[in-house]
């Protein structure tokens, strides 16, 4: 009986680290995703003391609830208003040569917590991962991490405070021993209820999650934090990645390591439409940061779903339906001017602006986002990411 409930709740809609698909093609229902997983909502006074706490305006994405969820980042705020920093952990899986804009997201928003918080950050690229999930050869997958690490170093960050590595060169050692620690206190079962694992998975898949857990933990980074056992760990993460952290956040106290906390986002949502997130495997649908300015206008134009009507009278009439209108959607997550989203939101919502001049302006906010990428990526030399890779202290990661 209890399996059958399960079965049905997972048709409706799926989030977990592999797929992510709203019921029968709908929108991923947040709301509903927060109660499942056990998450809290990031409300109004938490973005609030953010901004106190950093002397300065809360990021995009904070103020318009793309990171809308989190696990005690009041307690970490609160710790830090006393004065105790705290470091910031996020990730990737080097799957594809080419980022998205969805892919963007957190490192954008990794940049700024960085910047605000000045805190040190540790972005893990888990080659090993994507080796095992995506049918990589280990070489093609840890060469792609290098490649990644490009992109990720050209959304600025500090490198006086962030240390990137690649699971294939950096496991072992003390990262390694709190692996091994994690492990004894995860059974079988354990994961294949939080993962939901089958007997025809391979093993390798079944004993990585330790590899995303431990980052969380000060010790894994002797280089960094030998003489700071009792740091605190923020991650930023799409919410796809909670189950890993779930177990973390189980296993934490019983190793004697803090719980990390979370700022979890929602997912960018594809050009056709917000029933998941884009899919690297369909490159109509979403855009990436090698795309010209040609490919924007072409697939912002061709592939947008518009919330428009479908005749000028009627759109007219009843306005946009802002809650399924990709373009504005967008505009919500990359059009800075909150003024101006403003003004858009009533125009279109009105119908006294039509699809096309919204995803005209959308197409001039995502050239020039793509074209700032662009020149900063190819900016980033081999030496850069060595030197962002080098397993190093960071003697002012907290100045
Ligand atoms: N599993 C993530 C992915 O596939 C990569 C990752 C590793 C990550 N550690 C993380 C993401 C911490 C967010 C936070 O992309």
């Amino acid at each position: 009986m209890e399996k059958k409930e399960r079965e049905v709740e997972e048709e409706e809609q799926v989030v977990n680290p592999w797929e992510v698909s709203g019921k029968d093609g709908a929108k991923i229902d947040y709301d509903k995703l927060i109660d499942k997983f056990g998450c809290q909502r990031l409300d109004e006074p938490l973005v609030r003391l953010v901004e106190r706490l950093t002397s300065r305006p809360a990021h995009v994405f904070l103020r318009r609830g793309v990171f809308f969820a989190h696990r005690d980042l009041n307690e970490i705020l609160d710790c830090y208003e006393r004065g105790q920093k705290f470091y910031l952990y996020t990730g990737r899986g080097p799957s594809s040569e080419a980022l998205h804009l969805g892919h963007l997201v957190p490192f954008m928003f990794t940049k700024y917590l960085q910047d605000a918080f000045k805190v040190p950050l540790v972005i893990q690229l888990t080659d090993d991962e994507k080796c095992m999930w995506k049918n990589l050869t280990v070489e093609e997958s840890h060469r792609l991490a290098r490649e990644n690490a490009k992109d990720i170093i050209a959304c600025g960050f500090d490198i006086t405070r962030t240390f990137i590595f690649s699971d294939f060169d950096y496991v072992g050692g003390a990262f390694y021993k709190n692996m091994v620690r994690v492990a004894k206190c995860v059974t079988f079962n354990k994961v294949v209820g939080i993962f939901g694992f089958t007997g025809e998975d391979h093993i390798g898949k079944i004993s990585f999650p330790p590899v995303q857990a431990v980052p969380s933990f000060p010790s894994s980074f002797p280089h960094l934090f030998s003489d700071k056992s009792d740091l605190r760990c923020l991650i930023p993460c799409a919410i796809d990645q909670d189950p890993y952290f779930r177990m973390t956040r189980d296993v934490a106290p019983r190793i004697g390591h803090h719980k990390p906390a979370l700022i979890e986002s929602s997912f960018f949502p594809a050009l056709q439409g917000e029933s998941g997130k884009m899919s690297a495997s369909d490159p109509n649908s979403a855009i990436y940061v090698t795309d010209s300015a040609k490919d924007i206008k072409n697939k912002v134009n061709r592939y947008a779903f518009s919330g428009g009507q479908d005749s000028i009278e009627n759109h007219r009439k009843y306005g946009a339906n802002l809650e399924v209108d990709i373009p504005f959607k967008y505009l919500s997550f990359f059009l800075d001017d909150d003024a101006e989203l403003e003004h858009i939101r009533k125009e279109y919502g009105a119908g006294r602006m039509l699809t096309g001049e919204v995803k005209k302006r959308l197409i001039e906010v995502l050239t020039e986002l793509v074209e700032r990428h662009r020149k900063a990526r190819a900016a980033v030399t081999d030496e850069m990411v060595d030197a962002f890779m080098a397993v190093r202290p960071l003697p002012h990661m907290f100045d």
